[in-house]
């Protein structure tokens, strides 16, 4: 395989432009170390940020000799700035911020030495990110699973290059699985990808085999889009994020009555916390993107980095013989 070279892995400092979401409850240390290992950058996924979660997975980081990130949802370190100072701590390359204004963190990350990348789902947010100060930005296209908001990937990302100009580094994520999409994300204007829901099916990925063949298993028409998953946590989502996930039992109840939620006797959250405990795929939330129909196997991570860096480079070369 040829060496790769773009803006983001000469900002990076990685051997190549993959990067791993930061996926709540399934970015681990583990998951993170291996595709940072494999020349591209591990974001461990803090999420909504349990301190001790972040301490044992991030703990895991401490031998990785290649840049490593952590990712963070805005509007909860906004409450809680102690979890950023707590994931400085372990000197990470890069904190990836999303779901929010980032505002407030970007000179607390860069003083620290690291890069602050922020995700975005549309032009204005992407300009008003790097009016912030953004390093970097993560343009995510609503077939992403897990959050997003509604613009598809193929029109936003060179809407999104369109506005902000070439000097800045722009990270493609939502529907990319292979070495196809990081080509076609690359033509579109993007420097590199992020991939989440192919390295959900990884074997490094934190949650059980049983949820793992179940992605495997399903297509995108079993995804659906709902913030049923968020009201039944408690979790106080902006209204107009929702979030792709497999249709189950739980989304049969309660999508389209979303609303009857907020108000649902205790037992309603209290039976979710139990299938959560159980691991009841029927019930609990399993995040997942378009790029179902694509995930057919569970790999080890560096095999999903490489084989998505050797089909982009055979798709780009197939694709230079179209015109003489
Ligand atoms: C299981 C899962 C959990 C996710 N959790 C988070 C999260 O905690 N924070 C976040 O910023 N994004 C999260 N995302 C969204 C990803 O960061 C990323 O934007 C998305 O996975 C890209 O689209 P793809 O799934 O088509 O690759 C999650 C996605 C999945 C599939």
């Amino acid at each position: 395989m040829s060496n790769f070279d773009s803006a983001l892995t000469r900002l990076l400092k990685t051997t190549n432009p993959v990067v791993l979401a930061p996926m709540g409850g399934a970015s681990g240390g583990r998951l993170a170390a291996a595709v940072s290992r494999a020349g591209g950058l591990g974001l461990v996924g803090a999420s909504y940020g349990d301190p001790d979660w972040m301490k044992t997975e991030l703990e895991l980081m401490k031998d990785v000799k290649q840049p490593w990130g952590v990712g963070l949802v805005m509007f909860t370190v906004a409450k809680r700035f102690e979890l950023l100072e707590l994931a400085l701590s372990y000197r990470p390359s890069v904190v990836a911020l999303s779901f929010g204004d980032a505002r407030p963190f970007i000179a607390p990350i860069k003083q620290s030495g690291a890069l602050a990348i922020v995700q975005v789902h549309d032009v204005d947010q992407a300009l008003a990110a790097l009016e912030a100060g953004a390093d970097a930005l993560i343009v995510q296209g609503a077939e992403a699973g897990g959050h997003s908001l509604r613009r598809a990937s193929l029109p936003l990302i060179p809407a999104v290059r369109d506005a902000v100009g070439d000097e800045v580094v722009l990270i493609a994520a939502g529907g990319i699985a292979d070495g196809r999409g990081l080509a076609a994300a690359l033509l579109l204007g993007a420097d590199g990808v992020m991939m989440g829901t192919r390295f959900l099916a990884s074997e490094e990925a934190l949650p059980s085999n049983k949820l793992k063949q179940r992605l495997v298993r399903a297509t995108a028409g079993d995804t659906v889009r709902t913030r049923a998953f968020d009201l039944v946590r408690g979790i106080e989502w902006p209204e107009q994020y929702s979030g792709r996930a497999l249709a189950n039992d739980f989304t049969a109840r309660w999508l389209g009555f979303e609303h009857e939620l907020v108000k649902a006797p205790a037992s309603v959250g209290e039976d979710y916390a139990q299938a959560l405990r159980e691991d009841n795929t029927q019930v609990r939330a399993i995040w997942a993107g378009e790029v179902a129909d694509l995930v057919n196997d569970v790999l080890p991570a560096a095999t999903i980095v490489e084989q998505t860096l050797r089909g982009a480079e055979q798709a780009l070369r197939g694709a230079r013989t179209l015109f003489d």
